[in-house]
C-alpha cells in the first residue's frame, strides 16, 4: 500500500534565459522579456511529493518535518533571494528555465531521501505556468 505525502514550500529568484553561445537577436526571438540582461525575478512555489510504503511502526511515509528540513537546506537556503544564474553553482552553465530548475530540484532532494521513496516534485514559475518532473 504505498501513499504520497506532499509538502509545500517556496522561494524568490531572479534569473535571465540565454545561450552565451547565440547572438543577442537570436536570444530575443527565442527568450523574450526573459533574456533581459538585467535578470528579473519570479516568485517560485514548489510541491515536492514523497510515495512509499507506510511504515507499520510509525504509521509514516516519511516525517514530514524532515521532509520539511531538507526542503529547507536543498531548495530554500540555497536558491530563495539568490541570482540563479550567478549564485547558483547548478546554474553555471545552465539556463535556469522552470525545466532544468525543477530537475536539478528533484536531483538535489533525491540524492538525500531513502532510496526507497519515489519522488515527485512540480515547480510554479507563475500561478498559471507550472513543471513536473519525477525522474523520468
Ligand atoms: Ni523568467
Amino acid at each position: 500500500m504505498k501513499v504520497t505525502i506532499s509538502r509545500k514550500a517556496h522561494f524568490n529568484a531572479a534569473h535571465r534565459l540565454y545561450r552565451p553561445d547565440w547572438s543577442f537577436e537570436k536570444n530575443d526571438a527565442i527568450f523574450g522579456k526573459c533574456n533581459n540582461p538585467n535578470f528579473h525575478g519570479h516568485n517560485y512555489d514548489l510541491t515536492v511529493s514523497v510515495t512509499g510504503e507506510i511504515d507499520p511502526e510509525t504509521g509514516y511515509v516519511m516525517d514530514v518535518k524532515i521532509l520539511k528540513d531538507f526542503i529547507k537546506s536543498e531548495v530554500e537556503d540555497a536558491f530563495d533571494h539568490k541570482n540563479l544564474n550567478l549564485d547558483v553553482p547548478e546554474f553555471k552553465d545552465l539556463n535556469p528555465t522552470a525545466e532544468n530548475i525543477v530537475v536539478v530540484i528533484y536531483d538535489k532532494l533525491k540524492a538525500v531521501l531513502e532510496s526507497n521513496l519515489d519522488l515527485e516534485v512540480t515547480l510554479y514559475e507563475t500561478p498559471r505556468n507550472f513543471v513536473t518532473y519525477s525522474g523520468n
